[in-house]
């Protein structure tokens, strides 16, 4: 997890947007942008909705669900990786970036959802992932049937064995999945041959980004999908493409299976060979006449070295996921936002908030354990629902972008009782079964009360089977109801729409009692979220413009609630 070593404490300064660019070296191209405060929904396509009744979803699923998406209040969609795929990591194996997975539909499909999301003001932001390839694409195919030292085997990274006869992996290095990170290969004439480097599965082979080969490569597919319409890009495991070579061991144990620890201090992350790449990106994105958003899946270990992505050639934003790492902890909520933003501050920069991703479980069930959300989950409880939705009033009240994954608006729970047979995810499987993986938080949304995939698809079974208990909170049932998680969602996103200035960049932490966190933005305005045991009394002087849990006194924020506050006006205003 992301440490800011420097111990700023609180940020206290209010900064006013326009008077820092007049001051500052701020890239002016990139000052008050469509991004800085647009809420991300994010799509997981294969569990959005499903067009054509086969139990996956698809593309013309998502263009039939638009208007839903639309009437929530984001700005933009993310959308997980629609390229040609063995689906060995959920999309993330790519076959061929510069096409579409039968699965999802045709370049045709993605072309309508585009001009459809644009005539309803929505952006469309895609998935784009580089740290590695398919095992089936057709470079790596290649590179296997290529001699040692053969400029195919250049695009990846291959490497001979050690000990005898080089049966040992080359180092120690662990996969992010569990296992080690090489993969042996076979010679064509049936001999062991030598290793390549997996981060990942080892059906996602690492892509050497040393290379220029596979820096023109991508360059091509950037254009691609910028000619087509796309607004950005969310660059996945991005701070993973720059790699120190020295190949170190790092005193990983043989049966150290699972460690998923390793995002970020090991010599595979990070490397400074990474922004000579974001540059060329930026380049790149920079051919074009509308701007065009690259925000970055970034995992590193300091705010420094966060810092250093952000700069002004670099991206415009990174997507972290600490906030998801977290307990419900006050001090533990302030610390990490205190952190993430110093990084922004630093280089005038945009941070995107998110609580969820198809990557974590979900908040709900998250929030409703005791302690971190590891091993047999207890089951989803009242409080973790109301933290859930107070810990989304936190992450929109905060200067930048925010991202929703699917689902969240609907407080979907964790799936955690997912037949063997349908599970998924490499993570199971690589780690011997014994962690659940990501499937859970993947589970297709529940759109109407009844049916057998509750309106997913038209008459098929979904993919993944969705708990019983999910036409409850379906999309149909959550839209009678004005209590609703849903409606809830609705009205944060749109009052966040008016109440933000655009240039209102930063805030500040109020003075509160202990486990009570109130972050100010502008005069009038202050979110409170109450993480303390007790009752949170508010001021006769203010008003809540939105609650997570109706307030059962006027001035009253029960424990675990939040609410946004406004300076009530005086009469003769
Ligand atoms: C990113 C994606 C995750 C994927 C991994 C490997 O972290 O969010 O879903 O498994 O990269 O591509």
């Amino acid at each position: 997890m992301i440490v800011d070593e420097r111990e700023h404490g609180q940020i206290l300064e209010s900064i006013h947007l326009p008077t820092l660019l007049a001051s500052s070296d701020v890239d002016t191209e990139t000052s008050l942008r469509w991004w800085h405060k647009a809420v991300l929904y994010e799509v997981f396509l294969r569990s959005f909705a499903d067009a054509n009744d086969d139990g996956e979803g698809d593309i013309a699923g998502l263009v039939s669900r638009l208007p839903y998406i639309k009437d929530l209040g984001v700005d933009a969609v993310w959308i997980s990786p629609w390229y040609v795929s063995p689906m060995r990591d959920g999309g993330y194996d790519v076959k061929n970036f510069l096409d579409v997975d039968p699965l999802f539909g045709t370049l045709e499909d993605v072309q309508n959802l585009i001009d459809a999301s644009h005539e309803l003001g929505l952006r469309v932001v895609l998935d784009l992932v580089s740290n590695h390839c398919s095992s089936q694409h057709p470079w790596f195919q290649s590179a296997l049937a290529s001699p040692e030292g053969s400029k195919e085997r250049e695009w990846f990274y291959f490497k001979d064995g050690r000990g005898e006869g080089g049966n040992e992996p080359p180092n120690d290095w662990k996969s992010i999945f569990g296992g080690p990170a090489w993969t042996r290969t076979q010679n064509p004439d049936g001999t062991p041959g030598q290793w390549y480097f997996n981060l990942f599965d080892s059906s996602q082979p690492d892509l050497n980004w040393k290379n220029e080969e596979v820096l023109k490569h991508f360059d091509e597919i950037l254009r691609f999908w910028f000619d087509r319409g796309v607004d950005g890009f969310r660059l996945d495991a991005v701070s993973a493409i720059g790699k120190d070579d020295d190949y170190r061991d790092m005193g990983f144990a043989p049966d150290d299976l699972y460690r998923p620890d390793i995002w970020g201090p090991v010599p595979f992350f990070d490397a400074d060979g990474v922004h000579d790449v974001l540059r060329r990106w930026r380049r790149v994105a920079r051919e074009y006449p509308t701007e065009k958003f690259l925000v970055g899946e970034v995992v590193v270990r300091d705010v420094d070295r966060l810092a250093r992505y952000l700069r002004r050639d670099e991206l415009q934003s990174t997507l972290s996921f600490d906030l998801c790492k977290i307990v419900w902890d006050a001090n533990a909520f302030r610390q990490m936002i205190n952190t993430l933003q110093s990084a922004c501050f630093e280089r005038r920069s945009w941070m995107t908030w998110t609580l969820s991703s198809h990557d974590e479980k979900r908040t709900v069930s998250r929030y409703s354990q005791d302690g971190p959300a590891e091993g047999v989950l207890a089951d989803v409880t009242q409080t973790g629902r109301e933290r859930a939705r107070s810990g989304y009033l936190l992450a929109l009240t905060l200067p930048g972008s925010a991202c929703i994954f699917q689902g969240e608006e609907l407080g979907l729970w964790e799936v955690t009782d997912i037949p063997e047979d349908k599970l998924q995810d490499p993570i199971y499987f690589r780690t011997g079964k014994q962690e659940l993986g990501r499937d859970g938080c993947r589970v297709p949304l529940p759109w109407e009360k009844e049916g057998t995939s509750l309106g997913f698809s038209s008459s098929h079974e979904a993919w993944l089977p969705q708990p019983r208990g999910w036409a409850d909170v379906s999309v149909a049932t959550q839209l009678d109801d004005t209590s609703s998680t849903l409606r809830f969602f609705r009205s944060v996103l749109a009052l966040r729409s008016t109440i933000f200035n655009d240039d209102e960049w930063a805030f500040t932490w109020d003075p509160s009692p202990t486990g009570v966190l109130v972050l100010r933005r502008g005069p009038d305005f202050r979110c409170v979220v109450n993480f303390s045991g007790e009752p949170f009394q508010i001021g006769p002087d203010e008003e809540a413009l939105v609650s997570s849990s109706p307030l059962t006194h006027e001035l009253v924020i029960d424990v675990n609630n939040a609410a946004w506050l406004r300076a009530r006006r005086s009469a003769t205003n």
